[in-house]
């Protein structure tokens, strides 16, 4: 019996940058199915000023504006349309450092690279974490299970 396997491949790279700032990737492995959802994690270590906070969640291998969070607020409007309604912080995380991003419906086009950029207005430094998701296909099987995997 052939079996249709996609295994999608986290990678997770983080950058720490000096002074306290940084951004954490996911830690555990993660399993979702298409048509699911799926957690992108991303955090800070302190709570930063949400006035002078921005938080860009990109896909890097396009350069797609999955999510926005400027002046205190999401900017669905600077959202790529693909993402429209799909992509959305915990909007009671933000003020603690938390910019984890639920992706919902993922699809196949979901697949790619995706960043989590976060700076101050004031500071120029900058932090990211690239996730890396991919699959392989096998054959077969009613229903395509997504296994992600996190490398750090
Ligand atoms: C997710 O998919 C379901 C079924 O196709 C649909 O009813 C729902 O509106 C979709 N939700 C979003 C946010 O796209
Ligand atoms: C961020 O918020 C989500 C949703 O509440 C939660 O599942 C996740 O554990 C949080 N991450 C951190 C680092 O607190």
């Amino acid at each position: 019996m052939k079996i249709r396997v996609f295994s999608m491949l986290l990678l997770m790279l983080f950058a720490a940058i000096s002074e306290g700032f940084s951004v954490h990737g996911p830690a555990e492995p993660l399993i979702v199915q298409l048509g699911e959802s799926v957690m992108l994690p991303c955090s800070v270590d302190t709570p930063l000023p949400l006035e002078e906070l921005e938080v860009e969640w990109k896909r890097t291998d396009s350069e797609t504006m999955v999510h926005l969070f400027q002046d205190g607020d999401s900017r669905p409007e600077s959202q790529d349309e693909t993402y429209s309604g799909r992509a959305e912080f915990f909007a009671d995380e933000i003020p603690k450092g938390n910019f984890s991003l639920l992706l919902v419906n993922v699809t196949r086009q979901d697949r790619g690279k995706y960043k989590c950029v976060v700076h101050t207005r004031q500071e120029t430094r900058e932090a990211y974490a690239d996730l890396v998701m991919e699959w392989l296909v096998v054959t077969g099987a009613d229903e395509a299970v997504l296994c992600m995997r996190v490398r750090m």
